[in-house]
Parts: structure tokens; sequence; C-alpha cells
């Protein structure tokens, strides 16, 4: 834990999250009470002893290998899922998580694809997530965008029967679906699998980001700018390409870094291996994010936190990555000049940190 002093600023900097899968809030808790709740079958104790308890599970999600040996774990995890209040209460429980924390603003992300694959209907996912982001706006005061992710692990055909649901619901023109984004398995799958409906969806003017050069080589992160992604999740390996790096800094691309995941996931050694300076010194823009906060043992100000820990970063780096985080956000001007204020007058009130 960071001195308190600091701690206080950290939780009260207002924060922007633009990295958190809603299926990633699912404690095993919740699995296990959910499971039972929806008579949904976990795997036998017998061969997978993590699902033995709450407990014997909370300990395997510290030994994860690597991003696929986590997302093992992830998608039974959200087997669970079958109501719509389900969905709802799922996202209610982050969004108080969040506000805890400090975060004025989240972009959240829903992999609807997996849920679709056993049955749940497309309707069903969205309206009880949109439940959620709801009530956190008119009972937090957050705002809230909701990014619906295609998966790599499952075909493109798996991904354009969703891209049309979106499509027939409207929920672009409604701005149900605020933007695009993928996720799952990043080695492996063709980089570019989504070409086409990345196309549409940037003729369109939807936003698109993309989940890339988190264990992927930099190559990753070009394919996804070729495609249109505007954003970038993750993107640490960026500092191995230094004239990619330039072109991210000269475009004002956001990367959106998740330091306790990375480390969880074996991306690197410790949280101080995450590019954080490296970034500030060259004006990459970042923000910090959990990632899935259930599995990695942190929401965003743990993070916040394991930043500050590892690189002493001083408050007006702090209020640069603030600044960032919201000029950044998928949100109108208005609601940036709101942030921008709660910022800078939070700022004042620590200077003696300075
Ligand atoms: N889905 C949930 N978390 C993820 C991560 N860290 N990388 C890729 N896909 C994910
Ligand atoms: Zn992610």
């Amino acid at each position: 834990m960071c001195q308190s002093t600091w701690h206080d600023f950290l939780r009260g900097l207002p924060k922007c999250e633009h990295h958190v899968h809603l299926e990633g809030c699912l404690t095993p808790e919740l699995i296990f009470s959910l499971a039972a709740k929806n008579q949904v079958q976990l795997p036998d104790a017998a061969t997978n002893p993590a699902y033995e308890s709450i407990e014997t599970l909370t300990a395997r999600y510290g030994n994860f290998t690597s991003l696929d040996d986590f997302l093992h774990f992830y998608f039974i995890g959200m087997s669970v899922l079958n109501q719509e209040s389900d969905f709802a209460d799922l996202a209610w429980a982050y969004f108080q998580k969040a506000h805890a924390d400090g975060v004025h603003h989240a972009e959240v992300f829903f992999d609807p694809q997996v849920h679709q694959d056993r049955g749940i209907p497309y309707e069903t996912i969205v309206a009880g997530f949109v439940a959620g982001c709801k009530r956190a706006e008119a009972e937090l005061g957050l705002s809230t965008r909701l990014i619906l992710c295609f998966v790599r692990h499952l075909p493109v055909a798996s991904a354009e029967k969703t891209y049309q649901d979106i499509l027939d619901s409207r929920h672009f023109e409604s701005d149900v679906i605020h933007g695009l984004g993928w996720s799952s398995t990043e080695v492996g799958p063709p980089k570019d699998m989504y070409r086409d409906i990345y196309a549409s969806a940037a003729q369109r003017g939807v936003r698109l980001t993309a989940h890339a050069g988190e264990e992927g080589d930099p190559t990753h992160i070009s394919v996804a700018l070729e495609l249109g992604a505007t954003r970038i999740d993750h993107g640490i390996r960026l500092v191995e390409d230094p004239v990619l790096m330039q072109r991210i800094v000269d475009e004002g691309i956001l990367l959106t870094v998740c330091p306790l995941s990375n480390v969880q996931l074996k991306c690197v050694k410790s949280v101080a291996e995450v590019p954080i300076r490296t970034f500030l010194d060259a004006g990459v823009k970042f923000s910090i994010n959990s990632d899935d906060p259930a599995y990695f043992g942190g929401y965003i100000l743990d993070n916040y936190c394991a930043v500050h820990e590892a690189f002493a970063l001083s408050v007006d780096e702090w209020r640069t990555i603030a600044v960032n985080s919201v000029s950044e956000s998928w949100i109108g001007e208005e609601r940036k000049k709101e942030l921008f204020e709660s910022i800078d007058a939070h700022v004042l009130k620590f200077a003696e940190l300075v």
C-alpha cells in the first residue's frame, strides 16, 4: 500500500477507466453462487481441482502462466451468467467498486459472442449491461460507455453474426454500443481477422479499439491501426518498435495499460517492468486500468497504487495521466470540461505533495 497521503491523493484523483471486462469482475464467490442459482455445472473438481471451492479457485487465480491459461478460467467463469438481472447485477457491482476508487467515467467491455455461443440471446446480455450502466449514471453520477469486444478464439463467422445483431437492433445509431474492440487469444489467429467488420464499422463512424501488444509483438499493434483502431488496449510491447512508438505519439493514440494484469499473466515480471516511465518520457498517452479485477487481485485504485510504488511519480505526472485519460475518453466536450475541472480542483488540494 502506498503512503497514506499519496493514497488519499490517488484515491480522490478523478479517473477514467477504459479497460475493464465486465465478465472479468465475476469473483469466485459470485461464480459459485450464480452457478448454484442458475443450475450451471462448473467443472468437476476431480478433473479440475481448482473448482473444489472458492478458496481453491482464488488460489489458482494467483498462478496464471499466460494469457491463454487465464482465458480458460475466464470463459468458464462467465458461463454462470444467464438472466438479464445477472448481467445487470454484475455491472452494478463493478460500478460501485469503481466509484469508490474515484472513477468518474467508465468505458466497459463485454464479450457477447461467448454468451451467445451457449444460447443466451444478444438482447438479454445487452439489456442487462445497459441496465447496470443506467443505474450507475443515475445513482452514482458516473458517465459510462459500452464497448463490444469480439473474441479472437471464435471463428470470424461468429463475430459477423454478432455484428449483424448490432446492426439489426440499431445499437450504433441509438448509442447503446459506443465502440467495438477485440480481445482473447492474441498470438495465433490471423492478426487482421476483423478487417471486413472494422472497415464496415469505420464507415459508420463507430469508434474502434483492439487488444494488441499484450503478449504479441508490435506488428499486432500496427495491424490494429491499419484496420482502423484509434486506441490500443495494453500495447506494452510498443517499446520494442521506436518508429511505431513515435507514430502513436504523433497521432495521439491512447494505450489502455493494465499493470497488475501484465504481472499476473506473466507479460512482465513486476510492475516496475511495465513501460510507464518510457511512455511518460516519450509523450505516449496512456490510462491505467484494471482489465479483469476479480482475476488479477485489484481494481483500478490498486493499479494506480502499484504504479506509484514502482515509479514514485510526481503530482504533475499523475495530473498528466488523469488529463490524458479524460481527453482521450469517448465523451463530449462538456463532460470533458467537467472532468478537467475536477482534476484541477483535486490537484490544488494536494499542492503540498509537489
Ligand atoms: N479478455 C479478458 N481479459 C483479457 C486480456 N487481458 N487480454 C485479452 N483478452 C482478454
Ligand atoms: Zn483486456
